[in-house]
């Protein structure tokens, strides 16, 4: 059978703010067979990820791009959850759930080296493997558990908090016994911060013109761990109010994304007599840890102590827009688009 398979590319590479018209809808014709002892697989998308750090791979040129340019008119490559079509890998069967590197379309032709594993959803969701129990996860659990090493009772500090990585940052570290503020970019999300997450308190930074001083308002005895999402001015603010041996998790910096002026200075007299250490990693170099992590999590979901925040946007047209909100603060939790019905 052949068929008309839809996907999402970029016009140009985007150096600047993303808009609409960076991208167009492709289509390609699609044969759903693959050669028997090919390797190759065809996935049915039913889950894909959007990802802040996706815009860098669209640029001309940036620091996190050595293996992973996005080039213009091709496929755009994304986590994402779906079921196999067609396979010439004995270790995949046709309508095995899988999760893994997919495409932004609706059908990811895998060849050669591929990121995919066979998905046991645990009961939950397909989609909770590309957010909660997938990357957003480990990278929030890895961040704050292996990167930051809280002790019970510390004060942390999370910006983005309502974000993919952000929320679930805060809800570890409240259930490990922290004082956990956050900061987000609405009034409606610092509400749900409080309300919905139990967070110890919020505050809307786009309200504040000294992020020093309000970082001291919130923490008069000073932070211990600062779990950043965003870097510049957040950041010298966190670093001028953190204790002393208190612990930077630099997780990304969304501010600079789309602005390369807002690179920042942190006080580097006070990360030396503070004896500040700032930490950058990925997530993907504590996959020793992903099992520890899926399993600690799922525990805590089923138990109800964790939940999970998810904002679905519907249809493969959807995703430039459903890309373009996060760099407008649109989301609540892990954007995803919703490709296809199982
Ligand atoms: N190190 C790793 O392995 C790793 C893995 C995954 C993600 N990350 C990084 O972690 C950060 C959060 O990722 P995520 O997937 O959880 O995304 P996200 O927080 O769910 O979505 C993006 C959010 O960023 C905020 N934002 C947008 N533009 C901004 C700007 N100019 N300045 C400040 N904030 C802005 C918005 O929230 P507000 O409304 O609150 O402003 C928006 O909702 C990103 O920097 C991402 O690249 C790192």
């Amino acid at each position: 059978m052949e068929l008309t398979n839809n996907f999402i590319t970029i016009k140009a590479h985007i150096d600047g703010e993303p808009k609409e018209t960076d991208f167009e809808n492709k289509a390609r014709h699609l044969a759903l067979s693959v050669a028997p002892c090919s390797n190759d697989i065809i996935v049915k998308n039913l889950y894909v990820s959007i990802d802040p750090y996706q815009i860098n791979r669209m640029k001309s040129w940036s620091s996190s791009q050595k293996a992973t340019k996005i080039t213009v008119s091709i496929v755009i490559e994304a986590y994402g959850v779906g079921k196999v079509e067609a396979s010439g890998n004995p270790e995949f069967a046709k309508d095995d759930l899988v999760v893994g590197l997919l495409i932004w379309g609706e059908y990811s032709l895998l060849k050669g080296e591929y990121i995919l594993r066979k998905l046991d959803p645990m009961g939950f969701s397909p989609s909770y493997h590309i957010g909660i129990l997938g990357h957003s996860g480990l990278t929030a659990y890895a961040g704050f558990f292996e990167v930051c090493k809280p002790k019970k009772g510390e004060k942390v500090f999370v910006s983005t908090a309502c974000g993919s990585v952000g929320n679930l940052v805060g809800q570890y570290a409240k259930l490990f016994g922290c004082y956990v503020v956050g900061s987000a970019g609405s009034k409606e999300k610092v509400a749900f911060l409080k309300e919905k997450l139990r967070f110890d308190d919020a505050f809307n930074y786009k309200e504040e013109t000294d992020l020093k001083t309000t970082l001291k308002r919130f923490f008069p005895d000073g932070i211990d761990i600062y779990f950043d999402n965003v870097g510049a001015e957040m950041l010298e603010a966190a670093v001028a109010n953190m204790n002393f041996f208190g612990r930077v998790a630099a997780c990304g910096v969304t501010s600079q994304y789309n602005d390369a002026g807002k690179r920042c200075a942190p006080d580097m007299e006070g990360v030396v007599y503070k004896r500040i250490k700032i930490q950058g990693f990925i997530s993907i170099d504590h996959m020793d840890i992903f099992s520890d992590f899926v399993s600690t999590t799922a525990y805590h979901l089923h138990a109800g102590d964790i939940q999970a925040i998810e904002d679905i946007s519907l249809g493969l047209k959807s995703i430039p827009l459903a890309f373009i909100g996060l760099f407008h603060g649109h989301n609540i939790g892990k954007k995803i688009v919703k490709i296809a019905d199982e």
